[in-house]
């Protein structure tokens, strides 16, 4: 199928043809998702399947000029929604719909959960608009799995204490991640079946272990 096609139905809503796998990362900032990520990647590679990496908001160069704007101006919730959306649309259209129908595995860097989680639980923004905006935007596309990255907020801090400079999230409080924590565990709650919680309080090998756990539970690693 052409990109364009697959552009089509999904905007259609009646997407049928998509073959390959969709995995997520998420949780707070300073959980140690990216610690990982290329680890993820390379155990997914494993059996031969092309892994096209990417993250949001972003992927595409319009979705990385929204994520500039949405990291670092000033906005309200709502505009951050209807933003990271947008960057999303793109990045579905562009970069993840047409992989997933070639067959290939995409391994993304946060996506609707983080929508849910931030703009949602953490800024208090509503859930039955996200709920809509998710369904105009991904029509049927949903990840197959979501490793949820949980880490106890203040020694998330603690891990980002130390980082370049915070963003406009980053910067946020404890209370703040604290209810984006929430948001992810709702989410959790609400797709059990798609969300696993890696504890990532533990050291980097207890980390990995689950996370070959949840692969090898899915058939997708062998080893
Ligand atoms: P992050 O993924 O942590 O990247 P880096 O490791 O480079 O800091 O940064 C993205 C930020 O964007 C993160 O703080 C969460 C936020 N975000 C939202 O608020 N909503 C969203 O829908 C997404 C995808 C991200």
């Amino acid at each position: 199928m052409s990109t364009a096609m697959a552009a089509r139905d999904l905007a259609e809503g009646t997407l049928s043809s998509i073959k390959g796998r969709f995995v997520t990362v998420e949780g707070i900032d300073g959980a140690g998702k990216s610690t990982h990520i290329e680890a993820i990647a390379q155990w997914l590679a494993a059996d031969g399947t092309t892994v096209v990496r990417s993250r949001e908001p972003g992927g595409t160069e319009l979705a990385e000029r929204l994520r500039d704007l949405v990291l670092h101006t000033p906005m309200d919730a709502m505009t951050e929604a209807l933003l990271v959306f947008a960057a999303r649309r793109d990045h579905l259209q562009r970069v993840i719909t047409p992989a997933l129908v070639a067959g290939h595995t995409v391994l993304c860097d946060r996506f609707t959960d983080a929508t849910f989680a931030y703009q949602g639980a953490g800024r208090g923004f509503r859930i039955d608009v996200l709920t809509q905006l998710e369904s105009w935007v991904q029509a049927s596309v949903m990840p197959d799995l979501t490793l949820w990255f949980d880490l106890e907020p203040s020694l998330a801090a603690s891990r980002r204490a130390g980082a370049r400079e915070g963003d406009r999230f980053e910067r946020e409080d404890d209370l703040f991640f604290r209810r984006v924590r929430d948001g992810y565990r709702e989410r959790m709650r609400a797709n059990p079946q798609r969300v696993v919680r890696i504890d990532a309080g533990g050291d980097r090998a207890s980390v990995v272990a689950q996370i070959l756990h949840v692969l090898r539970e899915r058939g997708w690693v062998a080893t």
